[in-house]
C-alpha cells in the first residue's frame, strides 16, 4: 500500500514529528505487534506508547518487523509515577530501551505530573533532561500537565518540554491547557482524540461518546466521510498532535485518511461549541499511580 503524505510538527527543539501517529493504549500485547505493522503499512510514521500499557516489547517487535527503517518512525514511550527519580528515572529509560529493542528514542514522556511530590516529578524531568543531553532520547516533555504544573516544572529545570499530551476530543476541549502550551510553545498531543477508550461501556454513568454525536455525524455526512476522520481532522486544524488508538485494521487504515479534506471554519466552530468540561480519564490533580495495577518493573 502506497504510503499516505502525513504532514510535519516542528518541535521547540527543532524535531520533526509526525501529526499522525498510532496509540497503543490497552492494545493487547499480542495484538500489537500487528497492530504497528498494519498502521506502519498504511502510511503512519510515529507510534505512541508508555511503561504502563504493558505492551513496549510488542511495539519494538512491530518495529523491527515493519520493514521501514528505524530513523523513519518517530517512537515515544513513557515514564510512569512510580518509576519516577532522578536514578529511578534513569533506570526506568533504559528498561523501556531495552523492552523496546531501541537504542535511542524520539520522545520521551513524563505520563503524569504528581503534585502532591512535585520533587519527585522534579527529579524524573532532569533524569530526561540528562538523557537529552546524551542524545540518547531526541525530545523530552510530559503528558496530563496543567497550566500550573507546567509552569512549576519550567521554574525548576532547564528545558522546556516539547510536547504536552493530554485527553483532548471534541466533549472535552482543554482550551485553557492549549493556550499555555501555545504560549510556552508546547505542542499540544491529543489522547483519546475520538473520545477514548472508556466510553463505550454498559455502564450508564460512562461518559457520553462523540462518535455518535448528531453533529459530528452531520459533518462528516456532508464531507463523505467518518466521525472518527472529522474529529482527527478538527484536531489536526487547531494544530494539535494525534494518536488515535485502534487495533482493528480498517479502523487504523480510517484514521490516516484525514489529509484530503477541510473542514470549514463553520464546521470548526460547530465542534469547538460540543465541549462538556468532562473529562474521561484520570484527574492529573490527583492521580499519582500509586493505584495502578500493574508491575511495570517486572514486565
Ligand atoms: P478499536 O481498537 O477496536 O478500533 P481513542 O483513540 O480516542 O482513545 O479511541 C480508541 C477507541 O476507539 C478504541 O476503543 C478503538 O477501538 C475505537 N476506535 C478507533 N478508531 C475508530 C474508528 N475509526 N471508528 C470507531 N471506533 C474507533
Amino acid at each position: 500500500m502506497t504510503p499516505v503524505t502525513t504532514t510535519i510538527r516542528t518541535l521547540n527543539n527543532g524535531v520533526q514529528m509526525p501529526t499522525v501517529g498510532l496509540g497503543v493504549f490497552l492494545s493487547p500485547p499480542e495484538q500489537t505487534a500487528e497492530s504497528v505493522r498494519t498502521a506502519i503499512d498504511a502510511g503512519y510514521r510515529k507510534i505512541d506508547t508508555a511503561s504502563a500499557y504493558l505492551n513496549e516489547g510488542a511495539v519494538g517487535e512491530g518495529l523491527r518487523t515493519s520493514g521501514v527503517p528505524r530513523d523513519q518512525i518517530f517512537v515515544t514511550t513513557k515514564m510512569f509515577p512510580t518509576q519516577y527519580g532522578y536514578d529511578s528515572g534513569l533506570k526506568a529509560f533504559d528498561a523501556s530501551l531495552a523492552r523496546l529493542g531501541l537504542d535511542y528514542l524520539d520522545l520521551y514522556l513524563l505520563h503524569w505530573p504528581v503534585p502532591a511530590d512535585f520533587d519527585r516529578t522534579t527529579a524524573a524531568y532532569r533524569a530526561a533532561e540528562k538523557l537529552l543531553s546524551e542524545g540518547r532520547v531526541r525530545a523530552i516533555g510530559v503528558s496530563n500537565f496543567e497550566p500550573e504544573h507546567l509552569d512549576r516544572l519550567i521554574k525548576r529545570t532547564e528545558i522546556v518540554p516539547a510536547v504536552n499530551q493530554v485527553e483532548l476530543h471534541p466533549y472535552f476541549t482543554q482550551q485553557s491547557v492549549r493556550l499555555a502550551n501555545d504560549r510556552l510553545e508546547i505542542a499540544t498531543e491529543a489522547w483519546s482524540p475520538i473520545g477514548g477508550v472508556f466510553r463505550r461501556t454498559a455502564d450508564s454513568a460512562a461518559p457520553l461518546d462523540p462518535l455518535s454525536d448528531p453533529v459530528i455525524a452531520g459533518i462528516a455526512r456532508s464531507h463523505g466521510r467518518t466521525s472518527a476522520q472529522v474529529m482527527l481532522r478538527w484536531h489536526l486544524q487547531n494544530s494539535v498532535v494525534v494518536i488515535p488508538k485502534s487495533t482493528n485494521p480498517d479502523r487504523i487504515v480510517e484514521n490516516s485518511r484525514i489529509h484530503d479534506f477541510v473542514l470549514t471554519a463553520d464546521d470548526m466552530a460547530q465542534i469547538d461549541a460540543l465541549d462538556t468540561g468532562t473529562r474521561t480519564g484520570r484527574d492529573p490533580e490527583t492521580f499519582d499511580g500509586s493505584s495502578y495495577p500493574a508491575d511495570i518493573d517486572n514486565q
